[in-house]
């Protein structure tokens, strides 16, 4: 794991902004594993500049977005969909067939298959990245008994309810979404993670210096052989080193 930290959450988004810019320029086929959360959005907003200043084309980019609600329709303002449209994708030239999602509202075992094709069909995710959750989750694999390996339908812990209902004004957030699973985002060549603030703080560290661990999901990205993790100051704040 190799971790660099930087000051501001603006200072960080263009770090990675500019890695996800580059890897694009040199490979403008690229397959990009995207998140959602307040984390990504300064990196999307450094992407977002950088193509309305023609430095760079999304036009022949794959994404494969993490995760999404259950019984939430795809267009609706809280959906992760809807998310990367207003963050990402309505301000980049990339074409609206090759933005790959998991759809929640169908059958999970059919369409944790139908993922799995798919990413397997584009040859694998070049650059996956990540946020983190106050309970160490990525993606929404939360803290559990076992790894899981590709896209499943998960209920989600109070804590994530309690962090993501802010997002929820006129609907009760969903209890339930489909994520994609330890496996498959570890078997991106390449994986960034993103935590700024305080309330990052105990993940961070169970992530980087604690035992690896079901129980910190983020914690197996020690496993991963090309794994950056950008963070603040007060998400680094309770690191030994
Ligand atoms: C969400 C997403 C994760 C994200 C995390 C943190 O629930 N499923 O992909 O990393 O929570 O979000 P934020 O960056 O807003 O703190």
């Amino acid at each position: 794991m190799k971790i660099n930290i930087l000051k501001t959450a603006d200072e960080i988004g263009e770090a990675i902004g500019k890695i996800f810019c580059d890897y694009v320029n040199e490979k403008p086929n690229a397959v990009l594993g995207l998140a959602t959360g307040a984390s990504p959005v300064p990196t999307y907003n450094y992407i977002a500049k950088q193509c309305k200043e023609g430095k760079v084309s999304f036009k022949d980019v794959t994404t494969f977005n993490l995760d999404e609600y259950c019984d939430l329709p795809k267009k609706h303002a809280n959906s992760f969909y809807s998310f990367m449209v207003d963050n990402l994708f309505s301000k980049v030239d990339i074409n609206f067939d090759n933005i790959n999602f998991l759809d929640g509202n169908t059958d999970s075992v059919d369409e944790s298959a139908r993922y799995a094709k798919a990413i397997k069909d584009a040859n694998g995710i070049d650059v996956q990245l990540l946020g983190i959750g106050r309970n160490g989750h990525i993606g929404f694999n939360e803290p559990a008994d076992e790894f899981t390996d590709e896209a499943f339908k998960v209920k989600l812990t109070d804590s994530t309810i309690e962090a993501n209902s802010i997002y929820f004004t006129d609907i009760a957030m969903p209890h339930y979404a489909i994520t994609m699973g330890i496996g498959s985002i570890m078997r991106a060549k390449s994986i960034i993670l993103v935590a700024t603030g305080e309330s990052k703080a105990e993940a961070v560290k169970a992530m980087i210096e604690g035992e690896v661990t079901p129980k910190c999901p983020a914690s197996i990205l020690q496993q991963h052989e090309d794994a950056t993790i950008f963070l603040d100051e007060a998400a680094a704040s309770l690191l030994k080193k």
